[in-house]
């Protein structure tokens, strides 16, 4: 007989909530192609209750595809002062002695940029299929986790603002993100690694054949567009995309894991007190194909 997963949904318009499922044990292929369906349809999956290991996170993350790589190309942090294994964008507010980033260290400003809205690894020439974050620890309050579907907002566009991006491209970098916020003092190694990729602003899902909008704080230039009306662009489709209805605000417990796809959604952090509490995330992410 075969198991079929229970969901709960969460918000009418994408994430799902799957109910009965120990990720710290192996999937057998039916649970695996049911997860893959339910992902496909939902854009958000959130599990409740996992206390997993960071094995166990990598080997569940791993049947749904490859594990993209922490490298000093797409962060400053260098690889002597990681705290967890090159498997793992560290997404707490904790530095390699587990001790909280002082308030003006760079890292921790770095950080912050996930607090505008973004898809992960846009800025990479392959951005990220889907990214799993575990709380392993989390602050008494804030530090909530907002999404947003990218599907309606394109679908609900006028006919002409359709015509208008249907071939454009966008510069993506991690420069252009951190400049938003202020932080201008990058070093030339950095200026190298963070050279702009190119990303469509419209994509297609390769699962339901939707189209989406491809926003992403790292997206600072539009292709042949003149900067001020390319960024304007930008804000004004960002606005219109990260709506009220089309947002779902995560608030987290420990032990949550919540699994999501960036070809479909766009997500930000949120304040809480983080030089004063743990908040303890872990996140896997699965290397996407070029969009
Ligand atoms: C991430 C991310 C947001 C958060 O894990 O990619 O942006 O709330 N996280 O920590
Ligand atoms: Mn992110």
């Amino acid at each position: 007989l075969l198991m079929a997963l229970t969901i709960k949904p969460m918000h009418p318009l994408f994430v799902a909530e799957v109910t009965d499922l120990d990720l710290r044990e192996p999937l057998s292929p039916e649970i695996q192609v049911q997860i893959q369906d339910l992902i496909d349809q939902h854009g958000i999956l959130i599990f409740r209750d996992q206390n997993i290991s960071d094995e166990q996170q990598v080997a569940f993350s791993q049947y749904f595809g490859e594990i993209e790589m922490a490298n000093n190309k797409h962060n400053i942090t260098k690889q002597e002062n990681r705290r967890l294994s090159n498997m793992f964008a560290d997404i707490s507010n904790l530095n390699k002695n587990n001790e909280f980033h002082a308030k003006e260290s760079r890292q921790r400003i770095f950080n912050l940029g996930n607090r505008i809205w973004h898809s992960d690894s846009a800025f990479r020439p392959n951005p990220a299929r889907y990214s799993l974050l575990s709380a392993r620890e989390i602050p008494s309050k804030g530090g909530d986790t907002q999404y947003a579907d990218m599907h309606t907002p394109y679908e609900q566009l006028s006919p002409k603002m359709k015509e208008l991006i249907a071939d454009l491209r966008c510069e993506h970098s991690l420069m252009y993100s951190r400049t938003r916020l202020g932080m201008d003092q990058f070093t030339d190694q950095e200026k190298e690694d963070f050279k702009p990729v190119i990303q469509p602003l419209v994509r297609t899902h390769p699962a339901t054949k939707r189209k989406s909008l491809f926003l992403a704080s790292h997206a600072g230039r539009i292709v042949d567009w003149p900067i001020t009306e390319a960024k304007l662009l930008l804000e004004e489709l960002t606005e219109i995309a990260t709506q009220r209805e089309y947002v779902y605000t995560h608030q987290w417990k420990r032990y949550d894991l919540v699994m999501w796809d960036n070809r479909r959604t766009m997500h930000r952090a949120t304040r809480f007190e983080d030089t004063k509490e743990t908040r303890d995330m872990r996140r896997t992410t699965l290397a996407g194909d070029p969009a």
